[in-house]
């Protein structure tokens, strides 16, 4: 097999040259050419220099992902970064893309860092669950001190060139189309400098205030996952002994995080997302629609969280409404959406006006004629929807894309009223559109292949993460929902109390409980239609006034803040409605509520994926981690029911006598994980 590293002469400059596509990750072909170009370089009495660059769209972004778990191959990346360290001429990085995880440790080992202005750098294992284990904890502080090394490590994010030039992670900014060369003359320019500037010898100053806001200031952020705290405590470890020391306790940390269940969650998410990208039978190149203007039907809550992904993406949007009170509603949340996140330092003002410059508010359906994309965001109800897509039929383009962005109702129906179903598509967006990051994308039985792989593609720019699911009720998130409330509900009948059953879903950790999500979404939903009608607990407290947080009462009494206490109310409630159906009331345990509530979720994911609905088990997971907030650190629900183990989740099932999905019970049966 060929060598992904090559070597090229340039009189006295070495450059050792990475071509690994599609990211140039550090495996152990990479490692072993490395090491043996540093041999080369270093063994050669005519090379006054060595420079390190890579081929393709980035320098290194880290280390092999899909090694991890499997047995270490020799050389270790750790050993390589100490060889180029240690050797006695210097080594300069080329940075170009984004040198990430080991990639900017390999930097960190070099003696001197050069970047194109566009590159990024950055240590983002924490996200595997993971802490750049090849040094990184402990080269980053001693260059660039502790609270950067902080962020760097425990958040992940990666950092600008210019960032890293401040903070003397990076020695020199070149020409963005003149890297080789401008690298090659600086290597030249300090060939002959000693001592070298080695990290390793550098010390790192303690700063124990700047840890402790660091982690007050992040605590929420924290929550649950292993590796932040473990990032800290090795950049901590970087201040208080040797470099050998910082090492160990950076391999054991390190050791412990890798043989852990968080870190293998999140490694599968890592996968699970970009697999969601890919769709069974739409070959990736097949030719995207293009997506120059956007029209979203109404301006609600929905629709202009919708339109904001599009104007931050620098599509251009028509947004109508039927009342101009409605439409100047509209257009202002968005205007203070992107004002707040100014004030908050996330872009400038001259980029809000610019923003809101691709915005065009309307009145008249008519003015979607032009739109490649038209996405309606109205209420959920058939005949409105079948209504305006008739419309839309009549005024769009040939070749727009009709997008609806129905939470449950049949796609194929709502095709069915234009003449066009092949351009007809689900893209529903989760609550609040602008930040959460799942786009769950219905597939109808009609729509076309290229209609589907536009919608897919378009997902990134617009910073989503997109899912297929096939037409069916709630799809693929709201169905495996609805097997939650249902029983949660029950169990309240049985002797539970809802911050009982909301404790164990937020101690898993769920942003919120079943209850907490229904007062957040309004317990009247539904209940207009019949105010008279008291059949269900919930029923009972909306005849009360009792409509969630809206009213600071619901499941829990709310302040003006929207703290959630506990309702003794809410207990006569319960209490009176549980006697009228002559229940009897038993202690509940929070292992029953598990069983009953989640269990069930897998259950119907076990349905979704038997009936072709979603297209494997990790895009359930996706759906979930990042539509409803289901703790990252446990993989999604399949992937946890896989750690659980099924044979466990039949048994948890059945014991309440619930129905188990035939795929759930075949694949416990043979032993299988999804
Ligand atoms: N290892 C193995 N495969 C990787 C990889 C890695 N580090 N990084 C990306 N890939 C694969 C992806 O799975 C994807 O494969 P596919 O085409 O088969 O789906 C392909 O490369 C392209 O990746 P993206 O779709 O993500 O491409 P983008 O251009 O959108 O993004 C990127 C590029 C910013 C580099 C992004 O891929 C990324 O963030 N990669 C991971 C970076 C990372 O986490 N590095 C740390 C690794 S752990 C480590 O280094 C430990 C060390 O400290 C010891």
């Amino acid at each position: 097999m060929t060598s992904p590293i090559r070597t090229e002469r340039h009189d006295d400059i070495l450059v050792i040259i990475s071509n690994n596509p599609p990211v140039n990750a550090l495996g152990a072909a990479v490692r072993q050419g490395l090491e043996a170009g540093i041999k080369q370089g270093v063994a050669d009495a005519s090379i006054k220099a060595i420079v390190i660059r890579c081929d393709g769209r980035t320098f290194f972004a880290g280390a092999d992902i899909t090694e991890f778990g499997k047995p270490m191959q020799e050389p270790g990346l750790g050993t390589v970064i100490d060889m180029i360290e240690a050797s006695d001429k210097p080594v300069v990085a080329a940075i170009h893309g984004t040198a990430l995880g080991g990639g900017c440790e390999v930097t960190l080992g070099c003696h001197y860092r050069v970047a194109v202005p566009s590159a990024k750098i950055g240590t983002p294992e924490v996200k595997l669950g993971l802490l750049p284990g090849a040094g990184g904890t402990q080269r980053i502080p001693r260059i660039a001190g502790v609270p950067l090394a902080l962020e760097m490590t425990a958040i992940g994010n990666p950092i600008s060139a210019k960032r890293a030039l401040d903070a003397g992670l990076i020695d020199k900014i070149v020409g963005e189309d003149s890297l080789e060369a401008d690298v090659i003359a600086f290597a030249r320019e300090i060939a002959s400098q000693r001592p070298l500037p080695r990290a390793s010898e550098k010390t790192a100053t303690a700063d124990p205030e700047a840890v402790e806001a660091f982690k007050t200031a992040n605590a929420r952020k924290f929550k649950g996952f292993d590796a932040p705290a473990a990032n800290i405590r090795c950049v901590e470890a970087s201040t208080t002994g040797s470099f050998a020391d910082g090492i160990k306790t950076e391999r054991e940390e390190f050791m412990k995080l890798m043989g852990g269940t968080q870190s293998a969650a999140q490694r599968h998410l890592f996968f699970a997302e970009r697999q969601a990208a890919k769709i069974d039978d739409v070959p990736a190149d097949t030719k995207k629609r293009d997506i120059k203007q956007v029209g979203v039907i109404g301006a609600g809550t929905m629709g202009g969280g919708i339109s904001m992904n599009f104007l931050s993406a620098g599509i251009p949007v028509t947004i109508v409404e039927t009342a101009q009170d409605a439409l100047d509603r509209g257009v202002a949340t968005i205007r203070k959406n992107y004002d707040n996140s100014a004030k908050k330092g996330r872009f400038t003002m001259d980029k809000v006006e610019q923003m809101m410059g691709l915005l065009t508010p309307t009145l008249r359906l008519d003015d979607l004629k032009d739109c490649d994309l038209v996405i309606e965001a109205i209420y959920e109800n058939m005949d409105v929807k079948k209504e305006v897509f008739g419309k839309l039929d009549a005024i769009c383009k040939p070749g727009a894309i009709l997008a609806s962005n129905t939470s449950y109702l049949n796609v194929d129906e709502i095709a069915a009223s234009t003449t066009r179903p092949q351009d007809v598509i689900g893209m529903h967006f989760f609550s609040p559109a602008n930040v959460m990051k799942l786009l769950e994308v219905v597939r109808g039985a009609k729509t076309a292949p290229d209609v589907l792989a536009t919608v897919m593609a378009l997902a990134k720019p617009i910073g989503k993460v997109a899912v297929v699911s096939g037409v069916c009720d709630g799809f693929i998130g709201n169905r495996m929902l609805s097997q939650r409330q249902r029983p949660a509900t029950e169990m309240l009948m049985e002797g539970a109390r809802p911050e009982q059953v909301d404790a164990v879903h937020t101690g898993f950790g769920m942003p919120m409980g079943p209850f907490q999500m229904s007062d957040l979404a309004g317990l009247d939903i539904g209940w207009h239609r019949d105010p008279t009608r008291i059949e269900s607990i919930r029923d009972a407290l909306a005849a009360e006034g009792r409509w969630g947080q809206k009213k600071q009462a619901g499941f829990y009494d709310y302040d003006e803040k929207r703290t959630p206490s506990p309702s003794p109310r809410v207990v006569e409630i319960i209490d009176d409605f549980r006697a009228k159906a002559g229940k009897d009331k038993r202690d509940i345990s929070d292992e029953e509520i598990v069983e009953r509530t989640l269990y069930p979720m897998v259950n119907e994911g076990a349905k979704i994926l038997d009936e072709g609905m979603a297209q494997r088990a990790s895009d359930i997971d996706v759906v979930w981690i990042y539509g409803y907030g289901w703790p990252v650190y446990t993989g999604g629900p399949m992937f946890w029911a896989n750690s659980v183990g099924l044979d466990n989740v039949v048994a948890g099932l059945e014991k309440h006598g619930i129905e188990v999905a035939p795929l759930l019970k075949r694949k416990a049966a043979a032993g299988e994980t999804f």
